[in-house]
C-alpha cells in the first residue's frame, strides 16, 4: 500500500503542473479581500487536491483554504493550501507552492509540500525523517543568530495590524537578513533544508503550516510559539528554528514584546 506522502505527493505534483498551466495562460487575480488575492489556479488546484482525496480516503477529513471541505468519520484530517503564494503567483514571481498536511487526532503525521516551478517535492512522515526529492534534509547547524539567515512574512489580512515590523526590523539588524518572501509554506520548508535558519509569522492559518511543521520537526528543527511556549497548529504566530539558535530568538522576541529594542530606529531628519 502506498504511503500517505507518496499519495499526497502524486496528487500535488498534479496540482502543480495545472497550476504552471494556468501561469502560462497569464494567471488574472479577483480579490477575496482587502489585498487578498485569489486566482483560477487556487481554485482549480483545491479541487484537483480534495477529489483525489476523497477518492483515495473517503473516510478522511479535509480542510481546504479555498472553502473546499470534507466531513469525513476517522480521525484523520487533511490541511491543504492549494497554492500557497498566490500574490507571487499572480505577479509572476516565482516563489510558489501546494502544501498537503494529515493530522491523526492532534498529532502531525505526513506533510509535503511541492515547488512546481523547481520541481523539488519536500515530504515528511512522522518519525521517519524529512525529505527533498527523496534525500535526507537536515536543519543547519548554525549555532549565533548573528550568524543566521532568517525568514518572515506579513499576511495580507488586516496587515494594518500587523505589529510584526518591530520584530522584523530588529532580526534585520541582528542576521546575516531577513528574507520576506510570500510563501510561509515554502519558508517552512526551507527551514528544513537548511537554507535558512529560522522562520516565524504571525496570523498565519492551519493549512499554511501543517505540512512545514512537521518538516521542520523531522529535519531536527524547533517549533513553538514567538515566546517560546507550545506551538498550536489554530495558535497566532509561529517560530520555526534549527532549534540551535532557538533560545536567542525567543529571548530576543521577548525584549521585542516588552517594547525593549536593541537597535533603535534611525531618524529621518528633516530637509
Ligand atoms: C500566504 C503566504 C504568505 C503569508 C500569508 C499567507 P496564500 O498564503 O504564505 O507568505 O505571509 O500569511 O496567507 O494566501 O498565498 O496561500
Ligand atoms: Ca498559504
Ligand atoms: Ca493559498
Amino acid at each position: 500500500m502506498e504511503s500517505f506522502t507518496e499519495v499526497a505527493s502524486q496528487i500535488a505534483r498534479q496540482a502543480g503542473a495545472k497550476i504552471l498551466e494556468i501561469g502560462r495562460k497569464g494567471p488574472g487575480f479577483e480579490l477575496k479581500g482587502v489585498f487578498d488575492l485569489v486566482t483560477e489556479a487556487d481554485r482549480s488546484s483545491e479541487a484537483m487536491i480534495l477529489a483525489e482525496l476523497i477518492r483515495r480516503y473517503p473516510t478522511h477529513s479535509i480542510v481546504g483554504e479555498e472553502g473546499g471541505s470534507h466531513a469525513g468519520t476517522s480521525e484523520y484530517r487533511w490541511f491543504v493550501d492549494p497554492l500557497d503564494g498566490t500574490t507571487n503567483f499572480a505577479h509572476g514571481f516565482p516563489v510558489y507552492n501546494v502544501s498537503i498536511g494529515l493530522q491523526r487526532g492532534d498529532e502531525l503525521i505526513a506533510g509535503i509540500i511541492y515547488d512546481p516551478t523547481r520541481d523539488e517535492m519536500f515530504s515528511a512522515e512522522r518519525g521517519a525523517g524529512a525529505f527533498l526529492n527523496g534525500q535526507r534534509i537536515r536543519v543547519t547547524p548554525t549555532v549565533k543568530l548573528a550568524e543566521s539567515l532568517v525568514a518572515t512574512g506579513f499576511p495580507s489580512r488586516k496587515r494594518h495590524q500587523n505589529i510584526n515590523i518591530h520584530f522584523y526590523y530588529q532580526l534585520a539588524m541582528l542576521t546575516h537578513g531577513v528574507r520576506r518572501a510570500g510563501a510561509a509554506a515554502m519558508d517552512l520548508a526551507y527551514v528544513a533544508c537548511g537554507r535558512l535558519d529560522a522562520f516565524w509569522e504571525f496570523a498565519l492559518n492551519p493549512w499554511d503550516m501543517a505540512a512545514g511543521v512537521l518538516l521542520v520537526r523531522e529535519a531536527g528543527g524547533t517549533v513553538t510559539d514567538m515566546r517560546g511556549k507550545a506551538f498550536d497548529l489554530h495558535g497566532t504566530n509561529i517560530l520555526a528554528d534549527n532549534t540551535q539558535v532557538h533560545e536567542e530568538i525567543v529571548e530576543l522576541f521577548a525584549e521585542v514584546y516588552r517594547g525593549e529594542v536593541r537597535v533603535p530606529l534611525p531618524q529621518i531628519a528633516p530637509i
